[in-house]
């Protein structure tokens, strides 16, 4: 049986850790952030794992530090952008509990990775369109959440309550 966590996914810049933190002070969930807890395991930061191991050791220890949430109760855990990828990663997620996406617009996603220096996929593009390629390709296995909420253009906690409400949880 599903457990009772709430797994964010959604592309880099969709607001995954603002809403597990504004979903955190609408209930009694702690907060999960899935990209700290790699930084923790591996004892660095996401860029010089990046670095070090290229994305296929990140995705290992992504896939590794999702396994490790296996025991997990009423967390929200805000999963980074590439976490959907692998079938096995889907599927412990499904397990964990509901999965929520939250969907933005190429567009909004644009402006708020404008800036971004610590996300190493947006620093390696060659340009948007690259990145853009990257968001359509990964559409559909973020659609495949059990609850999908838009986000563009609206304060966190309007999206935070409009996830309670279609979880029942409101
Ligand atoms: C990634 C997203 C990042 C982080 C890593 C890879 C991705 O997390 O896990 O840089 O593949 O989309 P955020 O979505 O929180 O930026």
């Amino acid at each position: 049986m599903a457990k009772n966590n709430i797994i964010l996914i959604g592309f880099m810049g969709a607001g995954k850790s603002t809403v597990a933190r504004a979903l955190s002070h609408k209930g009694k969930y702690r907060v999960v952030d899935l990209d700290r807890l790699i930084e923790a395991y591996a004892g660095m930061s996401i860029t010089d794992i990046f670095q070090a191991q290229g994305e296929a050791g990140f995705r290992d220890l992504e896939e590794a530090a999702l396994r490790g949430l296996a025991d997990s109760r009423s967390a929200i855990i805000a999963a980074g952008g590439g976490a959907v990828l692998r079938p096995g990663n889907r599927e412990l997620m499904k397990q964990l509990g509901a999965v929520v996406y939250l969907r933005a617009r190429w567009e909004t996603l644009r402006r708020r990775l404008e800036g971004t220096t610590d996300r190493p996929l947006v620093n390696q593009a060659r340009d948007a369109d690259e990145l853009r390629l990257r968001y359509l390709s990964r559409a559909p296995l973020y659609e495949q959440a059990d609850v999908i909420v838009d986000t563009d253009d609206r304060p966190v906690d309007e999206i935070a309550v409009e996830i309670l409400e279609k979880l029942g949880m409101a």
